[in-house]
């Protein structure tokens, strides 16, 4: 009986100390990263660890790989979509922040997997919002999306209406209204960045629905032309991420930016077109461009950095040829990416057949 008693005291000292280390004063600050093992939620631990958080990542690993995350965080494989899985994490770890960027972004394929869309972007972020409430997190950091704003005059402002044309932005704009009512009536602070057309090391490369940069750098190692929707004119501002992370991570330091919208990203728009040219000058590798049927989309996206820029004091911009050729290094070495069809399209009418292919 005694031995029994002995043992259930060490287990259950073990388990404090591993799991409740904020009783103690002098306990650092504890963040999750939701997504930590995808290619911005991995930029934001570096960030993290940096400043010296304990940090989590909870990752499905459904679109990014446990390589990516920091040998220091703590690591734990689980969807956002498990509620007794918050639960554990959020009593034992007693969370200050939370970091939340899992999510799947294919905007365009959204319309064709609305139902996963809803149930993992939004149903999941709303199960950590309920825990973040029921244990008082300091504050919520969600990476939200340009998407919110659909087709609206460029370049976009934060005083804009939203009108999101897809149901990726119709998710994400669900989640923004969401932490307002969330701080209204329970007092949860947060910060919410729209970001746009991020690219850089670690980014998935092998994702044929997403990622214009990634797609492009893997179908040059492969020997493949590049495959742009409609005549290649739409305009985007590719931001590069080392010009956002740092900003991402330390915004709770950052009275100003608590319960705001806040735009961030590059403010040099380029087309597609020039993109493309530009990716194989990085890449060096010269291919021709297949144009495909034109897909629905916004045709110019990119955005106003006005109130980011006075919140954060943002002085630099990296250029796309130097982020490029960045990213290029890393690809080079990353290799080539064999891209997976998403199983469970749910509907198919009107899908583009490029993405049928395989
Ligand atoms: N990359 C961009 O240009 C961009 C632009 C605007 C907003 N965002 C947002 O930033 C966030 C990160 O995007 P990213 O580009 O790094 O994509 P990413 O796919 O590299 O990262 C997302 C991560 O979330 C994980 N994930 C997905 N569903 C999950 C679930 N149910 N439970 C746990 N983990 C899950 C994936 O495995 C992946 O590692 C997303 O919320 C995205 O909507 C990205």
């Amino acid at each position: 009986m005694k031995v029994i008693f002995c043992c259930i005291f060490i287990l259950n000292f073990l388990t404090t100390k591993l799991f409740s280390e904020k009783t103690n004063e002098n306990s650092p600050t504890v963040s999750l990263v939701t997504g930590g093992a995808g290619f911005i939620g991995a930029h934001v631990t570096n960030e993290l660890i940096k400043i010296g958080h304990k940090v989590i990542v909870l990752d499905d690993l459904s679109g990014g790989a446990e390589e990516n995350v920091h040998p220091q965080a703590i690591f734990i494989k689980g969807s956002i979509e498990d509620r007794d899985l918050l639960g554990e994490l959020f009593s034992s770890y007693q969370f200050d922040y939370v970091y939340h960027l899992a999510a799947y972004a294919a905007e365009g394929l959204s319309h064709f997997i609305k139902r996963f869309n809803y149930t993992n972007n939004l149903i999941g972020s709303v199960n950590l919002i309920n825990e973040s409430i029921k244990h008082k997190v300091k504050c919520f950091i969600f990476i939200s999306s340009i998407a919110v704003y659909g087709k609206g005059q460029v370049p976009l402002r934060e005083d804009m209406v939203p009108l999101p044309e897809d149901p990726y932005g119709i998710a994400k704009l669900a989640i923004e209204q969401e932490l307002r009512v969330s701080h209204d009536i329970f007092g949860l602070n947060y910060v919410i960045f729209r970001p746009h057309n991020v690219y850089g090391e670690y980014q998935n490369l092998g994702d044929k629905y997403r990622n214009v940069i990634g797609i492009f750098m893997n179908q040059l190692m492969q020997g493949k032309s590049l495959s742009v929707f409609g005549d290649g004119l739409q305009k985007r501002a590719f931001t590069y991420i080392g010009d956002i992370a740092p900003y991402i991570a330390n915004c709770i330091n950052v009275p100003k930016a608590y319960n705001q919208i806040i735009n961030i990203g590059s403010d040099q728009e380029y087309t597609v077109k020039e993109l493309a040219k530009q990716v194989m000058e990085a890449m060096e590798i010269e291919r021709q461009i297949t144009y495909l049927d034109p897909r629905k989309e916004v045709q110019d996206a990119y955005s106003d950095h006005t109130k980011a820029k006075a919140i954060f004091d943002i002085q630099h911009q990296t250029s796309l040829k130097k982020g490029l050729s960045l990213m290029a290094n890393w690809a080079k070495k990353a290799g080539i990416r064999k891209s997976k069809k998403f199983e469970n399209i749910e509907i198919h009418e009107n899908l583009p057949p490029f993405w049928l292919q395989e």
